[in-house]
């Protein structure tokens, strides 16, 4: 039997999808967590029979392999640093990094440590995103001209604010292009281009919003991203909080079109090509459910529509090849990026912004001491484009109310 590679998990809220796939099958065996929230801690260390830090430092100290990342959205970066520094190999939740000045820093982390780094962005890795990926490095469908994808996750009042607790939770003020990688993410998987220029626009609901009247929140629900990318090819993205729960992927290339199914079994695949001026091998239309390309089975189980398998497994195939996996730093950086590079073009009347490229040392010094950080706090840039809100009355109330029906006492 393989070794197993020795794994510590920080944050056991989306931390325990991550801790429940380890074993056999991924070569990873959980030995640690992290959490600052003693008693969920408690009770997940119990759960899992491994021992438990409040402490990041100490976590550290613990003897393992690697570290996985997934605490607060907007800290990854400065714990990956961390975790490499110590000599752990790091697989981090989205976002890799809130500044670009962060990007800059993980990259050169990870270079000077020589150790594994992957970001965790799971949609690639669903069934229909494998699938389009396949067919695309296959040649089946030609070049990407023109790629469409979409995040789309309401909720109600209750949920959303179950999911944010405390007023200076990242959920109630990321600004609204940031959770970007869950669309960005399959488009580089399948075409392998990479985005060069950025324009933002961030949408508000309107007032008549029930959710808005309720929930208490510091940015705006939702944005569209337009990218060009390295191939010429243009991309929008959709996300967040809009009404119509999906996920969606199209890709149009030059020689066919790709998406999964809007409705119905929404991981089934639609192929249309038309074969002009070339032998027909394939009807014009398909539409058919995929298998995964590989450990089908095990990956229907997952989380995520598969997604949450392969990233633990492809996790543990790098650290054990040496190679670096798909979504490595420099992916990860990229997508991430984005986000605040398309939030700076929203206010600036979505203007067109280059994206830099950190595999190059001059964009690496251009952007190095560039800290940026919208923020809730007044003296940091606003998290909406409307400026620093002021939550109402009814916003306040409902969200505490919540709050404490969960167990978080705080304000
Ligand atoms: N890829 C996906 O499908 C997916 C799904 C859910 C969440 N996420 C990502 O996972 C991350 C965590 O999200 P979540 O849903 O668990 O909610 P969350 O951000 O509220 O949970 C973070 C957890 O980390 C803990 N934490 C914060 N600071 C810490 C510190 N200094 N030391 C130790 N622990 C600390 C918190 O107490 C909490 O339990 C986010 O980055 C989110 O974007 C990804």
């Amino acid at each position: 039997m393989q070794d197993m590679i020795r794994v510590g998990v920080v944050g056991v809220g989306r931390g325990r999808s991550f801790a429940r796939g380890t074993g056999e099958l991924t070569g990873m065996k959980l030995v640690a967590l992290c959490d600052t929230w003693e008693e969920r801690l408690e009770q997940t260390g119990k759960e899992f029979g491994v021992e438990t830090y409040t402490d990041y430092d100490e976590f550290l100290s613990h003897d393992m392999d690697a570290v996985i990342l997934a605490n607060y959205f907007h800290q990854h970066a400065p714990f990956a640093i961390k975790a490499l520094e110590a000599g752990k190999h790091v697989m981090s939740e989205t976002t890799a990094c809130y500044t670009l000045a962060e990007g800059v820093a993980l990259v050169r982390a990870v270079e000077k440590s020589g150790l594994t780094y992957m970001f965790a962005e799971n949609y690639p890795y669903m069934l229909f995103n494998q699938e389009m990926r396949r067919l695309y490095q296959a040649g089946e469908v030609g070049a990407v001209t023109y790629a469409e994808a979409e995040y789309i996750h309401p909720d109600p009042a209750e949920v959303v604010m179950g999911r944010s607790p405390g007023k200076d939770h990242w959920r109630n003020w990321i600004p609204a292009t940031y959770y970007c990688t869950h669309s960005l993410g399959p488009i580089m998987f399948i075409t392998e281009t990479w985005p060069e220029k950025v324009n933002g626009f961030v949408m508000t609901n309107p007032s008549d919003d029930p959710v808005t009247q309720r929930t208490l929140k510091y940015s705006d629900p939702c944005s569209m991203i337009a990218l060009r990318m390295d191939n010429g090819a243009v991309v929008r993205l959709v996300q967040v909080r809009l009404r119509g729960h999906g996920v969606w992927v199209r890709v149009h290339s030059s020689r066919g079109l790709m998406e999964n199914l809007r409705w119905g079994d929404r991981s089934m695949l639609r192929v249309v090509r038309e074969q002009y001026h070339e032998e027909r091998r394939y009807p014009e239309e398909m539409i058919y459910k995929p298998d995964f390309p590989e450990y089908h089975a095990q990956a229907m189980q997952a989380g995520h529509g598969g997604g949450d398998f392969f990233t633990n497994y492809h996790f543990a195939q790098a650290i054990r090849s040496g190679d670096a996996p798909f979504l490595d730093v420099y992916r990860g950086v990229t997508m991430s990026i984005v986000g605040p590079l398309a939030y700076r073009s929203a206010l600036n009347d979505s203007n067109t912004v280059d994206v830099p490229d950190f595999r190059r040392e001059e964009d690496r010094v251009a952007f190095e001491a560039d800290d940026w950080r919208p923020g809730p706090h007044p003296d940091q840039p606003a998290p909406s484009i409307h400026g620093h809100l002021q939550p109402t009355q009814e916003q306040i109330e409902f969200s505490r109310e919540v709050w404490r029906k969960t167990g978080y006492d705080g304000e």
